[in-house]
């Protein structure tokens, strides 16, 4: 019998690809979206659109009703609201949806965590995750927290890397020589999917990666390769930029929390243990592979071999 799935954050960039997975995978999926978010996509796809929000406990329990699993892969630091922030729906929205699914007995929360953030208190965005994670456990709800480090691809308006590799001349922040875990939404997409359908996977925080950590030298290396063109990368000093980080995070707390997040993963610390990513989901995706699958995404002309 097909599993009924609740997506929170279905809208969203990760979320939209949690949804094609789960759909792909025959699950009947229900998306939780706030009211004049527009869910037309989505019901063009077969998803049920049920009206709510994180912020708004009322609304979150009748979601819940008869699912088998609920995943969230919803954030308030990108700021896609008025009103939006970290306090508001990072924080208390998702303590929100913890206690409804505690009070609902749904048998599966599959949240969208992040690498390594019980190292990174330093990092509000990041601690955040751990503070929730921390709340499901007090709460005694069955999770499985996912915490995949950087995404490779961003939204194209965030996209660190496209414009420069489709230059030839990659300019970045801060490093191109310091590794961290990096991967491809699509993957976490699929683990977050199955994750929710497969009760095989343990309850638990769970790392996931490529099979080592990356960095700007190996993906312009790899990008060169599968675009047969030179592709030369270099960094701008991060104690400039950083400064600028800091200075207009005294505005935008966002900015401050970005420039602390960098600061940590240029420690060189930001590195996934993928073991357990292999036992329960195969083959974990190798750099290469994975940059390959990046440029033909981006569009970056292949090699004519
Ligand atoms: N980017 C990375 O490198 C990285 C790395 C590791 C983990 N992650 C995690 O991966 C996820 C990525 O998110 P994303 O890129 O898909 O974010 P996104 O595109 O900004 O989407 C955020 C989603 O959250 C929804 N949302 C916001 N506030 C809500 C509320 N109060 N109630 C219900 N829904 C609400 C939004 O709905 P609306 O349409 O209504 O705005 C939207 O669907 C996050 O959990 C992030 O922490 C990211």
């Amino acid at each position: 019998m097909s599993k009924n799935i609740l997506v929170v954050g279905g809208t969203g960039y990760l979320g939209s690809k949690v949804i094609n997975h789960l759909l792909s995978r025959g699950a009947k999926v229900s998306a939780l979206v706030r009211e004049g978010s527009d869910s037309k996509e989505l019901e063009t796809k077969g998803v049920q659109i049920i009206r709510g929000d994180l912020s708004k406990p009322e609304t979150l329990l009748p979601a819940l009703k008869n699912m088998d699993a609920v995943i969230s892969t919803a954030i308030g630091y990108s700021n896609r609201k008025k009103g939006d922030n970290l306090k508001n729906v990072d924080d208390l929205g998702n303590r929100n949806l913890v206690d409804a699914v505690k009070q609902a007995n749904t048998p599966r929360f599959v949240f969208t965590s992040v690498l390594n953030v019980h190292q990174a208190e330093s990092v509000p965005h990041f601690w955040q995750k751990k503070m929730i994670e921390d709340y499901m456990d007090k709460k005694g709800v069955p999770y499985v927290a996912l915490r995949p480090g950087a995404f490779l691809d961003q939204t194209p308006k965030n996209d660190f890397y496209a414009g420069g590799l489709k230059k030839g001349n990659l300019k970045v922040m801060g490093t191109t020589t310091i590794k961290w875990t990096c991967i491809l939404s699509d993957d976490v997409a699929r683990y977050l999917a199955i994750a929710a359908m497969d009760n095989t996977i343990p309850l638990g925080r769970m790392d996931i990666g490529m099979t080592e950590p990356m960095n700007v030298e190996m993906l312009a290396k790899y990008a060169s390769e599968y675009s047969g063109k030179p592709i030369k990368a270099s960094a701008l000093p991060w104690a400039i930029i950083g400064s600028v980080f800091s200075f207009i995070g005294l505005f935008k707390p966002e900015m401050a929390d970005l420039k602390k997040m960098f600061d940590y993963m240029f420690t060189g610390k930001y590195v996934a243990d993928t073991t357990l990513q292999q036992k329960h989901f195969g083959d974990v995706p190798s750099v290469k592979d994975s940059v390959f699958r990046y440029c033909e995404q981006i569009g970056l002309s292949k090699a004519t071999t």
